[in-house]
């Protein structure tokens, strides 16, 4: 079988689009001749998106919105439907990070990762229920492994990500009826981006380590992202809602990893005893 993401004449909207992951996603439905919408906060970031984006050659379309503004949001999709018509992908990536031990952390600080990542997604996904295509339409929320594994200095990303994870599977059960199928990527270290630069320390004993625990022991790129974006907002994951499906280079399996070792060594210790 030969796989063909032919997106043109379709409307795809990438919240949080202007930088990273997101724009590295909305490049690839832009170059496979996607109508593509960016929005996010800044409106440099909107107008140097957008120029990079019509060099594919498709029409692209840039509004600024801040994703805790349910209002704006809103607005965000009327003009944006003015513009390319009911939207066939929407991909919900905005997100704000930054690392800090919880009991160092003011009231504040985490509540704007939650109403960034947590109820800016649902703002963007219930903003745009009125205007997907149904039916049909493909909604992905990009989500991040603190989701479902621990991590230290970051207890606010944990739980507005782990929100974000249960808003996917409880829209897939309410909007599958419509068509409308809702998954979740949950990329791993992607170099370059904003994240990781955040995440990582700068040292190199600290990027080492992080790399071992990529099982395919390389960190990832935006394209790897984008090709699960496309997958996924194409028919041929057409039986696919609900799902989080991490790319991750095997990431969120070595998490897990090194309490099973430890376990494993007693266990065997014990074991091998005459
Ligand atoms: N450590 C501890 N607390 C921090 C912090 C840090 N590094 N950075 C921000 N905060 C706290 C602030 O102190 C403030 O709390 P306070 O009012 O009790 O002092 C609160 O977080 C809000 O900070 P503010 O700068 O006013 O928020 P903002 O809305 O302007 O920006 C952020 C939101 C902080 C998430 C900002 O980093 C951002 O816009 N990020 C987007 C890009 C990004 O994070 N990309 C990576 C995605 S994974
Ligand atoms: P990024 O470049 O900082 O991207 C964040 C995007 O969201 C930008 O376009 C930003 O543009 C926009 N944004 C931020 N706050 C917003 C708000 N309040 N309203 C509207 N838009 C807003 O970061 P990234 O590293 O590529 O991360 C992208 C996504 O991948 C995030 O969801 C992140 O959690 C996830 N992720 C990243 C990694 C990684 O390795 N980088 C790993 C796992 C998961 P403006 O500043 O113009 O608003």
């Amino acid at each position: 079988m030969q796989i063909d993401f032919d997106f043109s004449g379709k409307h795809v909207v990438v919240f949080g689009g202007t930088t990273g992951i997101n724009f590295g996603i909305a490049q690839a439905f832009a170059r496979q001749g996607a109508d593509v919408t960016v929005a996010s906060r800044k409106q440099e970031n909107v107008d140097a998106a957008r120029a990079q984006l019509t060099s594919f050659g498709g029409r692209v379309f840039g509004v600024c919105a801040d994703v805790r503004d349910f209002d704006a949001v809103g607005g965000a999709f009327e003009q944006a439907v003015a513009q390319h018509g009911p939207v066939d992908v929407l991909v919900s990536g905005a997100a704000g990070n930054f690392l800090c031990e919880a009991k160092d952390m003011s009231s504040n600080g985490f509540r704007v990762v939650i109403d960034i990542d947590l109820v800016g997604t649902f703002h963007v996904l219930r903003q745009a229920y009125a205007h997907l295509r149904r039916p049909g339409a493909s909604v992905i929320n990009i989500t991040a492994p603190q989701s479902f594994i621990p991590m230290r200095y970051q207890a606010h990303a944990g739980a507005a990500k782990a929100g974000v994870d249960q808003l996917t599977r409880n829209l897939a059960l309410e909007w599958g009826g419509d068509g409308i199928r809702i998954n979740s990527i949950s990329p791993g270290p992607i170099e370059g981006t904003e994240g990781f630069r955040r995440l990582m320390a700068n040292d190199e004993t600290e990027r080492a380590r992080a790399l071992d625990a990529v099982p395919l022991k390389r960190f990832g790129t935006l394209d790897d992202i984008a090709n699960l974006a496309l997958f996924l907002g194409s028919p041929y994951a057409a039986y696919i809602s609900g799902a989080l499906i991490p790319c991750d280079g095997g990431g969120a399996l070595e998490s897990v990893k090194p309490p099973l070792e430890a376990a494993g060594r007693a266990a065997t210790a014990k074991a091998s005893k005459p």
